[in-house]
């Protein structure tokens, strides 16, 4: 059986390929789902990809992750990463393993990115690659998914 794995990509996300090109890249982000689904198929897991721009919104979503069948979490927390306590509770809440990816690299950018609130409670981080961020965070959440 597939494994499912649930994709949340936190605010602003939705406006990639106009948003600041020259940090997150002219990718859409329906180009990059397109991307996740398709290296999702060869490592037999199942996506449902979620865009949500309000941080309750982002803590429910994760808070019925696991009723609802998910075996990992992929999260790009956006703005969010760097101070929601809220959804830093809720991914140590939920007992599915979660990895946190950013497609700029936040330790080399403004000081009040460099730190993660998620970053302690995820199983793991990737920052920097642009759409391989997504990618090799999938590959990690597939292999951590039971
Ligand atoms: C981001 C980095 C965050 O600092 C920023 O607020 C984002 C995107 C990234 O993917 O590089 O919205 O998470």
């Amino acid at each position: 059986m597939a494994k499912k794995i649930l994709v949340i990509h936190g605010p602003n996300l939705d406006l990639l390929g106009e948003r600041e090109v020259e940090i997150y890249g002219k990718l859409t982000l329906d180009q990059i789902n397109d991307e996740l689904n398709k290296l999702a198929k060869e490592l037999g897991a199942e996506l449902s990809i979620v865009q949500l721009a309000g941080e309750g919104e982002i803590v429910k979503k994760i808070g019925s992750a696991k009723k609802e069948g998910f075996a990992a979490l992929l999260i790009n927390p956006a703005g969010y990463t760097h101070y929601s306590v809220a959804i830093r509770d809720a991914v140590a809440a939920v007992s599915i393993p979660t990895v946190e990816v950013h497609l700029s690299n936040i330790y080399a950018r403004e000081e009040f990115r460099h730190t993660s609130v998620i970053a302690a409670v995820a199983s793991g981080q990737v920052s920097g690659f642009g759409l391989n961020s997504y990618l090799l965070g999938l590959r990690a959440a597939v292999g951590l998914a039971k």
